[in-house]
């Protein structure tokens, strides 16, 4: 099968992350090239490190950007270990970082990752197929609490008990292995329409790649590594495609503008905050109608920049707030 992934947000991503004197980027979600390969072009004197974790994903970049040679440094990489892989390359401080998050179409489309409600194939769902932890393992193994909460925390899916008890009474007779029957019980548990027109499986199955993967502590703690990582003036730059990894971009780049976090009423800041980023926008970036048209997995994107600010002194306790 010939897969391919049409990245998204291209025109805005260029907008907000491609300054003149950009020189070092890292895009921590490489995926098939796209955006990478549209950064290198309109900066021809940057250099661009892309991570990815997937080893599939990886080998298609490389043939995507084999044209920009050595200006591309690919490594297989969780992108919580960016800084890391930054400083692996003998930099300091990278001038722009992207994050386009969640699986790519090709990962979502090939039974054999197991992905998918939609086509039958293991019960896998790895980004790092070198990882232990499986969907297999998690609906064979985990109590029917810890699958609630993944369910209810991970896809809000309303009905995550009774998904959750079903899915432990079914394993005791045999053991789960294919994603077809698990999205056939889930389809039965949940009823027929699902959320907001979803298929009935979309959340549960969300849930359970959201905690293969770890995805919502692998995006805290990246956030978290790129304020080290950004240069002054620097910027980071963040697509996310469902509410949960939204709020998560949203709030962390609101508390980083923030300068003071003391409780309401105190007099005089006591809590010597400094401010780390400036949001460029308020609202997230979506896509246009025509993007969407084009490619529907557009419809669910929203971005979010925001711009390293210099490094502040921190502000001695007892002024005025
Ligand atoms: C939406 S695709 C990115 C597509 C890419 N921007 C392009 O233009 O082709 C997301 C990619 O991020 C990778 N990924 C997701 N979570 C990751 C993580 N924590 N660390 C590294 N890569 C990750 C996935 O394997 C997938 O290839």
């Amino acid at each position: 099968m010939t897969v391919s992934h049409q990245p998204v947000l291209v025109k805005e991503v260029l907008e907000h992350l491609a300054g003149p004197s950009v020189r070092r980027v890292v895009d921590g979600t490489v995926g098939f090239g796209g955006h990478a390969g549209a950064l290198l072009r309109r900066l021809p004197e940057a250099e661009l490190l892309g991570l990815d974790r997937d080893a599939d994903a990886l080998a298609a970049a490389a043939v995507a950007l084999a044209e920009f040679g050595p200006r591309v440094h690919l490594q297989r990489h969780a992108f919580a270990e960016m800084a890391e892989a930054v400083h692996g390359l003998g930099w300091d401080r990278v001038d722009a970082i992207l994050l386009d998050i969640g699986v790519s179409s090709p990962q979502i489309d090939t039974a054999s990752r197991g992905f998918s409600f939609r086509q039958d194939g293991p019960l896998d769902m790895r980004m790092d197929r070198r990882q232990r932890l499986t969907a297999s393992e998690v609906v064979n193994t985990w109590s029917e609490a810890d699958l609630a909460r993944v369910f209810r925390e991970f896809g809000e899916e309303p009905k995550a008990r009774l998904v959750a008890r079903a899915v432990v009474a079914r394993r005791e007779e045999r053991p789960w292995s294919r994603t077809g029957e698990l999205a056939e019980l889930i389809n039965a548990v949940v009823g027929r329409h699902g959320q907001r027109g979803l298929p009935p499986a979309t959340r549960c199955f969300q849930a359970l790649r959201l905690a293969v993967n770890d995805e919502l502590g692998q995006l805290e703690r990246v956030l978290e590594a790129s304020l080290d990582l950004l240069a002054p003036g620097g910027r980071l730059a963040v697509i996310a495609f469902h509410s949960l990894e939204d709020r998560i971009v949203k709030q962390f780049m609101r508390h980083e503008a923030l300068t003071c976090v003391c409780p309401p009423g105190c007099p005089v800041c006591i809590c010597g905050k400094v401010a780390r980023l400036r949001p460029l926008n308020r609202k997230p970036i979506e896509a246009t109608a025509e993007e969407v048209q084009n490619n529907p997995r557009a419809g669910s994107a929203r971005l979010r920049v925001a711009e390293r600010l210099p490094e502040a002194a921190p502000r001695p306790a007892g002024q005025p707030r």
